[in-house]
Order: structure tokens, then sequence, then C-alpha cells
């Protein structure tokens, strides 16, 4: 019988309070014991709602509490600092996506938890989703991949709002935030693209102050042959999201809440619904799994080595952009 671990969750923003502190909630393995935010309010409100010790500041809260690991929920330019204190302190860390905002900063974190022994996991919660899992069975099933198209879209009414609208902070724009997801399908599915062809642009408000792209459409092409492209955007509405792989024998396609196999006549052969598509507890199992992971119970599927290629990849695609060229992220792999 494992112990239930103690959970710290450090920024309180839309995602800590979409999924993560009612995650916690939710777990049977996890408890929260405190919460952080640099906002005084937000850490004020937090404390109040959820009946732990509120602070503004991580150190004072690792050192005070000892949680057994914290939920990292903050701004991408914040990650870093975050994963070195709670390194420091030797506190284990779940941590939003992106795991870093490039590839120097992703090989300095993945030595640093080599080092120190935290085990990270990064949240990319399709890895954690069954119909995900399943469309990797089915590729199997349609011959040699030869075309790959992603498309990931909604509309955000002010892409210049916070730190989302300010690539240095960001990371990026759209690309390195919500593209991470598709990324990291590509990757898991497919592996790391041998040429990377990308552009991006930022002209979806016009007035608004803004450099971080609101739409990026990233050609990439493997060694094999396979080839294709990702389109996403955070200013093109509706909200969409699909991967669809193309082999000799026929095409997985993916959608929110279904995954379906087709022939190569583009006729159904079979498909497998999630109902619903992302389920009240799913931040709860993520949670669960993570528990296991430090119980020695279960794997990472997701830890720093994992994601080395995402920063490279979104390394290339940016670079790419600047030179209007072509980019090889392996040269990116620090
Ligand atoms: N997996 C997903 O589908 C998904 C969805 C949304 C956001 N996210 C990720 O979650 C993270 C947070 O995004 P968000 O939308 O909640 O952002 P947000 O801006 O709503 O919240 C971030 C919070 O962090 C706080 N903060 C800033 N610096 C801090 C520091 N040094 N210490 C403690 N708190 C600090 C801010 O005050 C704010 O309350 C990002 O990494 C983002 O990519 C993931």
């Amino acid at each position: 019988m494992s112990v239930i671990k103690r959970a710290a969750v450090v920024g309180l923003g839309g995602q800590a309070h979409k999924d993560h502190l009612p995650g916690l909630a939710d777990s049977p393995l996890a408890e929260l014991v405190a919460v952080c935010d640099v906002d005084t309010g937000r850490a004020a409100a937090g404390a109040e709602a959820w009946q732990v010790p509120g602070y503004t500041d991580l150190t004072a809260l690792l050192n005070e509490v000892r949680p057994d690991f914290v939920i990292a929920a903050v701004p991408h330019h914040v990650g870093r600092e975050v994963i070195k204190a709670c390194a420091g302190a030797r506190v284990h860390v779940m941590k939003e996506k992106p795991f870093a905002t490039d590839p120097h900063e992703a090989a300095e974190l993945a030595a640093l938890c080599d080092k120190t022994g935290i085990e990270l996991m990064v949240t990319v919660q399709r890895r954690f989703h069954p119909l995900y899992a399943v469309a990797l069975q089915l590729l199997e099933q349609i011959g040699t991949p030869y075309l790959v198209e992603g498309r990931y879209t909604f509309h955000c009414p002010d892409p210049s709002t916070g730190w989302r609208g300010r690539a240095k902070l960001a990371g990026g724009g759209c690309l390195a935030d919500m593209g991470y997801h598709l990324i990291d399908l590509l990757i898991w599915y497919l592996g790391l693209p041998d040429r990377i062809l990308a552009d991006t642009s930022a002209a979806a408000a016009p007035g608004a102050d803004y450099d971080a792209e609101d739409t990026a459409l990233v050609h990439l092409a493997y060694d094999s042959g396979l080839y294709g492209s990702l389109l996403i955007s955070r200013s093109a509405g509706p909200k969409s999201e699909r991967l669809a792989v193309t082999g000799s024998y026929g095409s997985v396609v993916i959608e929110r809440g279904v995954v379906r196999r087709l022939d190569s006549s583009g006729q159904a052969v079979e498909s497998l619904v999630r109902e619903p598509a992302w389920p009240g507890n799913a931040a709860a199992a993520r949670i669960d799994h993570f528990c296991r992971v430090l119980d020695g119970t279960l794997p990472n599927p997701s830890g720093p080595a994992e994601h080395l290629p995402h920063a490279a990849f979104l390394a290339a695609a940016y670079s790419s952009r600047a030179s209007a060229r072509p980019a090889d992220p392996k040269e990116f792999l620090a």
C-alpha cells in the first residue's frame, strides 16, 4: 500500500484551476499541501479556496512544507527557475509542457534532474489518453507511412494578452505552446523529422502589440520519403484538432475523442470512440501515474530525455523561419 504523496501547485493560473487543483482533489494517491503564486492575490485566494498554506516564494514553500512533488504550471520563461529550485530541494516535478524554452535549457535541466536524482514528468496529456496509444497500434497496419498532416486551431480573441503575446517569454508563439502537443505526437509516432521548413505570422490582430506567432505552418520531411505539414493557429477558429498519417495500405486519422483507420480509398475500416473525449478524472489519472512513477511501479513516459527532441524541433522551426531555408532538427539536439 503506497503512502499518499504530498503535492504543491506552483502557478495558480488557468491550467492549475482547470486541471491540476481539481485533479489533486480527485486523486486517491496524492493530496494538495500548499499552493504558490508570485501574485499575492492569487496565492491568498488559492490558500483560502483549498484550505492549505499559500506562498508567494517557492523556496520558502519547499523549505517549510517539504512536499514530495510540485506541479509546475507557470509561464514558459519561469519553468527553468522552478525546476532549479525543486531540484535544489530534491523535490520531484510534474511540469506543464513545454519541458524547456530552447535546446540549451532542455539539456541543462535534463542534466540537473539526472544529477539531483529528481523525477520530472512533462504533462503532455495525449500520452495518457488511450486513443492516442491505440493510434500507435493502428499505425502498424497502414504499411510504410509517406504522408502526415496535422492541424490544431482555435480562436483566441486577443493574441497579445500576457506572457503568451511575447515570444521571448513564451519561447515562441502558438507552435511552442499548443503546437507542442502535435509535435509530441509526431515525435512519438514517427520520430524526429530530418528537415523542417517553417513559416509563422503574428498578423491576425492588426494593431495589437504582440510578436509571438498566432499561426505557424511547418513542412517536414524524413529521409525515408515520409513528408507532410502541421498547421497551428491560435487565431483561426473553429477549434479543431486532427492528425492523419497515410501509408501504403491506408490511413490513421485521430481527432478529438475518435481514432479511425481508413483504407487507401478513404473508406473507414474501423474506429474507436472515447466518450467523453476527456473524462473528468483525466487530470487525476495523470497525477496518479506520476505517483506510481515515484513509487517505482510505473515507468515515466515523458521524462526530460524524451523532451530533448521537442526542443530541437522547435529550435529548427524557428531557425528555418529566420533563414527561410530548411533546418535539420538533429543539429539542435544539444
Ligand atoms: N496541457 C495543456 O493542455 C495546457 C493548457 C494550458 C496551459 N498549459 C501550460 O500550463 C502552464 C501555465 O499556463 P496557464 O495558461 O495556466 O498560464 P497563466 O498565465 O494563466 O498562469 C500562470 C500563473 O503562474 C504565475 N507565476 C508567474 N511566475 C511565477 C513564479 N515565479 N512562481 C509562481 N507562480 C508564478 C502567474 O502569476 C500566473 O498566476 C504553461 O506551461 C502552459 O503551456 C498547458
